[in-house]
């Protein structure tokens, strides 16, 4: 394991509505509005509702889901690693929280070791089948499908990479057995959860687009309705697949018959098949790859390289404010958000030019990341007001480049899992299914991805090539930010979000909250957002408009539903969970 240091410097399912089965779950604790927190976990959400870090002494983890969090805490309590204990996590947010991550997804996973001191990066990214041609989101005459045209149906569809990641990171990094660690999400798939509020709304607001295919509607709308806050759901057929992983692990689901399922449901999706077959599935390989590591003050910031934009754009943006007296600033100074809007710009408009999966295309990563260039490109933040205009910059490369402008487009789900165990290891993972429900297709207890939609639609952009265009086995480029902070070779600061390319910038500005304002973890992870990445100013409260307006920016005010979860490692463990979202952080 090494870091890469760049010098800069189905059918099956059995819903339960309430109604008719009469056995709507009380909420065991006092979560907002319906949320079913287990007792344990009672101090930890009063901790977030009083906006309050949480402490431990031994190990912590922060998800999206009370009783995910409660999975992996079962896990740790009993001496399992963080890898360990990610396992039953992302088994039981797979059920509790299915719009967001699962099986039928992917993820990227940043892991510092605690014996080794080393950092190593695993890529479960899903990857477009191998009869994927780059004109896949286009019509008979080229032009670029509309979003959710694409979206629903087989047609977005990439390989799982998930059940494959489980496995490989169980393998190199846990060491409790593997089958115990599906035993929660298995009881809990089979007895039943008590549907989450956030889940409640998102299947109202989406319920059009799940009635399209029988077994998503059957699950998420029994009897035609959508399911509400506290209904009991079982989900017998995720009892089942996860029993099969459990027992046989991911040859069980990359081959034979849950192999076989996922095919005719993407190839026979009605409407908008897809191209995926059992050769793609039965071919899915992680890939370990090193960690892509940029210094900021003095923490290495640390994260996942391309396939994914994470971890360059947010060194970027870093890299570009490193000059400029942030903390003298002040989070309530607007020039301190003019410094980070155009810095964020500016990263967003290289990511747009360059960033794709580097074992198709050539990134030019060293160069993006050059001190040299950053410098040229953060001098022109000296100014007083918003930049008129904002072009990718040249980068030094080592292989002749002429790439058009990305052309994707990025909407809102995503789950992001951080977690400190007892051997001084810590484990950033961001998941996700792509958008809310994914491809809305559902297969055995599970919902299929949507993720090849993160490729551009495009393939050609006046003539030149778009880095992220559709090719064959190729990973749909990300905004997955997990991230490890370490000072002095230890870790400090444990994080990441969903959010889109959004999360580039939650991702940053916790950092900066962190590191150049002080905030504690809670407090960093509620700061209220403001977001540039095009152009506009995304702002989630008005504090702050009149003067960014006055500097020429447009700004919006609309809803920032980022799902940051954050620990911080000092003499005792800190962790933060997302006011905006339901999950908790909590340690012993
Ligand atoms: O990989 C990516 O960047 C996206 N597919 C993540 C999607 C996401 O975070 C949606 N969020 N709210």
């Amino acid at each position: 394991m090494r870091a890469l240091f760049l010098a800069l410097g189905i059918g099956l399912c059995t819903p339960v509505h309430a109604q008719q089965a009469a056995d709507t779950v009380a909420p065991e604790g006092a979560g907002a509005g319906g949320l079913q927190v287990p007792g344990l976990l009672a101090r930890a959400q009063a901790a977030k509702d009083a906006g309050r870090p949480v402490e431990a002494e031994n190990w912590m983890i922060a998800a999206a889901h009370p009783l995910a969090v409660e999975a992996g805490a079962t896990v740790l309590r009993a001496g399992g690693t963080a890898a360990d204990a990610m396992v039953a996590v992302q088994a039981v947010l797979g059920l509790v929280e299915p719009q967001s991550s699962g099986l039928g997804g992917g993820a990227f996973l940043v892991w510092h070791d605690g014996a080794s001191g080393e950092i190593t990066t695993l890529d479960g990214r899903e990857t477009a089948p191998l009869d994927a041609t780059p004109t896949l989101f286009q019509d008979a005459s080229g032009q670029p499908l509309e979003f959710f045209d694409a979206v629903v149906g087989g047609r977005s569809v990439g390989t799982p990479g998930t059940p494959a990641l489980l496995k490989a990171a169980h393998d190199r990094l846990g060491q409790a057995a593997w089958p115990g660690l599906f035993a929660d999400a298995i009881r809990l798939a089979e007895e039943g959860f008590a549907v989450s509020p956030r889940l409640a709304s998102l299947v109202a607001g989406d319920a059009d687009r799940l009635a399209r295919f029988p077994a998503t509607r059957d699950y998420f709308l029994p009897e035609g309705e959508p399911l509400a806050v506290g209904d009991r759901l079982r989900n017998p057929a995720y009892a089942e697949t996860l029993r099969a992983l459990a027992t046989h692990g991911p040859r069980a689901f990359y081959t034979g018959e849950i192999a076989a399922d996922i095919v005719a449901t993407v190839q026979g999706a009605p409407g908008n098949p897809g191209v995926l077959t059992e050769t793609d599935l039965a071919v899915y390989r992680v890939k370990e790859r090193p960690a892509l590591c940029v210094p900021y003050h003095s923490y290495e910031v640390c994260g996942m390289g391309p396939p994914s934009s994470g971890a360059s754009t947010v060194g970027q943006i870093l890299g570009l404010l490193s000059p400029f007296d942030l903390a003298g600033l002040g989070s309530d100074d607007p020039e301190a958000w003019r410094l980070i809007g155009d810095a964020s710009r500016l990263a967003f408009a290289d990511r747009g030019r360059y960033l794709a999966d580097s074992d198709f295309v050539p990134v030019p990563l060293k160069g993006l990341l050059a001190s040299d260039y950053l410098k040229s490109r953060s001098d022109l933040l000296r100014g007083d007001d918003a930049l008129p205009e904002i072009a990718p910059g040249r980068p030094e490369f080592d292989h002749a480049l002429n790439r058009g402008d990305d052309q994707s487009i990025e909407l809102p789900s995503t789950s992001h899992i951080s977690i400190v165990d007892g051997y001084g290891n810590a484990l950033s993972m961001t998941t996700t299914i792509e958008n809310g429900f994914g491809s809305r297709l559902m297969v055995r207890g599970f919902l299929l991805n949507n993720e090849l939609t993160d490729f551009s639609f495009a393939s050609h952009d006046e003539g030149r090539l778009i880095a992220n265009r559709v090719e064959p086995g190729k990973r749909p480029r990300s905004s997955m930010a997990p991230t490890i902070l370490r000072r002095d070779g230890a870790p400090v600061l444990v994080l990441g979000s969903p959010g889109g390319s959004l999360i580039i910038g939650y991702v940053a500005k916790t950092i900066i909250a962190w590191v150049d304002w002080g905030m504690d973890v809670q407090e960093a992870v509620a700061l209220p957002h403001l977001i540039n990445r095009f152009g506009p100013y995304d702002l989630e409260e008005p504090r702050l408009a009149a003067p960014l307006r006055a500097m020429g920016y447009e700004v919006t005010l609309r809803d920032l539903t980022s799902g940051l979860h954050a620990i911080e490692i000092g003499e005792v463990l800190q962790g933060g969970a997302d006011p905006r979202r339901e999950g908790l952080a909590y340690g012993e």
